[in-house]
């Protein structure tokens, strides 16, 4: 497949190394997108794809939100950047504000970054920083779990449990120890929380068993694990990890990095499945995708306990990005609580989800197809590994983009999760393209 798009010759390819892509099969076989609305990308050639994975879990409210852009664009004129150490700006407090009659009541300070992956970092150094003042520096391990993704930076790395992601980086933090991941055979072809499984939470117990549990600073999970392919947690199981968090003084951290506002059908994932963690990470939705930012939202009393442990003057946390609370990414932020609000988003997905779910559950019918998942605005199809791993996943994806679909696929699953200003004809688009490839396997 070649591109039109005259901007680009084959030649001006090369520069940019693309992340997380086969570059040189890439730039062999470009597929471009000049501009996306709403539900739509477009190619350089004017094909349209239908988005069923808003972008990357990003673009809740669609693409090209005209208030996004306009709020982004006043805000560059008026202030356009200012040091966020030591000098403020009044849209970050506001959105932080904001985004904390989202969160669970105690996490109501929200610290800026600007990815996913700065904000499980910044959450580890939170944990650690918390029980450092606390008396209890000894706390340096960290748990994480079997087929997590915790972004790239090299705390979350090596938090991470996708071999790939970890195999030449994961051992950057060596004090990281994995529980079992809830993928069970049992659990196939579930809509929502699996009922088995919840007892893998007690791998958390066996490992302050075996390490001591006053030796742990924090456990890290996405409380649906995304990246790898929708994984629910079984029914019980976060509760069961919050109780041996209690127990042993861990903290736990939910990374909502996907999770997120709606992605689950209510706010958080925390309240979707009504287990409050200590530190929850967001990023993506929070800006629609249209400017770079996250955020780690802290209990009152962990913010509490760093701030008044020092002397009364002085830096406190010494954390923080040149970019963090961005004024055109707090704009951005806050013409998206507005669409949150006015179009009563994270209702509309949740009053979608179950439609959602049967849609693609109905895919399980293609010979195809060994696995169907979901929860919330979110689902996985697997196909049928097809000589090694993740190959047939890459091909379907490609033939899916030449189909007119654009989704993420993580080796051979396929994840869907369209925005929540999805219709029903968007639906039954997307599931007809999907089937359509999925039977000419
Ligand atoms: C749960 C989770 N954490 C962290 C990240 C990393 O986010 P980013 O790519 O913005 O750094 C992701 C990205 O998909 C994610 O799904």
């Amino acid at each position: 497949m070649g591109h039109n798009d005259p901007n680009l010759t084959a030649s001006s390819l090369q520069a940019h190394w693309m992340p997380f892509s086969p570059n040189k099969e890439f730039k062999a076989e470009p597929r471009l997108f000049a501009r996306a609305k709403g539900m739509y990308f477009y190619t350089p050639e004017g094909r349209e794809l239908i988005d069923a994975s808003s972008g990357l879990f990003c673009v809740a409210a669609g693409h090209c939100r005209e208030e996004i852009a306009q709020a982004v664009f006043e805000q560059l004129q008026t202030l356009d950047y200012t040091a966020p150490f030591l000098r403020g700006q009044s849209k970050a407090f506001e959105l932080a504000e904001r985004i904390a009659h989202y969160t669970p009541a105690d996490l109501n300070r929200v610290f800026f970054v600007n990815s996913g992956s700065e904000s499980v970092d910044t959450a580890m150094k939170m944990a650690l920083a918390y029980h450092r003042v606390r008396g209890e520096s000894q706390r340096q391990l960290f748990v994480s779990r079997e087929r997590a993704y915790h972004g790239v930076n090299m705390g979350g790395v090596s938090l991470a449990g996708m071999v790939n992601n970890r195999r030449a980086f994961g051992t950057g933090l060596a004090g990281v120890h994995h529980i079992r991941h809830t993928a069970l055979p049992q659990n196939r072809f579930v809509k929502g929380q699996p009922e088995h499984g919840a007892d893998l939470a007690d791998d958390l117990q066996r490992l302050c068993d075996l390490y001591g549990g006053e030796n742990i600073a924090a456990c890290f999970v996405e409380p649906t694990a995304g990246s790898f392919g929708c994984l629910p947690p079984p029914k019980g199981y976060l509760d069961r990890l919050r109780a041996i968090c209690d127990r042993h003084g861990i903290l736990l951290v939910f990374d909502e990095v996907i999770t997120g506002w709606g992605r689950m059908g209510a706010n958080f994932g925390a309240q979707a499945f009504g287990v409050t963690p200590d530190l929850m990470t967001m990023a993506k939705a929070l800006t629609n995708g249209a400017q770079p930012m996250g955020a780690v939202a802290a209990k009152q009393a962990i913010y509490d306990t760093i701030t008044n442990a020092g002397p009364a003057k002085g830096i406190e946390f010494f954390h923080g990005y040149t970019y963090s609370a961005h004024p055109a990414a707090c704009a951005a932020g806050l013409a998206m609580m507005d669409i949150f609000a006015n179009e009563r988003l994270i209702e509309r997905a949740a009053a979608m989800a179950p439609g959602f779910a049967d849609a693609i559950h109905a895919l399980r019918d293609c010979p195809v197809v060994t696995d169907v998942r979901s929860i919330g605005m979110m689902a996985a199809v697997d196909v049928a590994v097809d000589g090694a791993p993740g190959v047939r996943g890459h091909e379907v994806q490609k033939r899916l983009f030449d189909a007119g679909l654009h989704l993420k696929s993580t080796g051979d699953a396929l994840i869907i999760a369209p925005a929540f200003v999805m219709e029903p004809k968007h639906l039954d688009e997307i599931v007809s393209k999907l089937r359509a490839v999925l039977l000419s396997l």
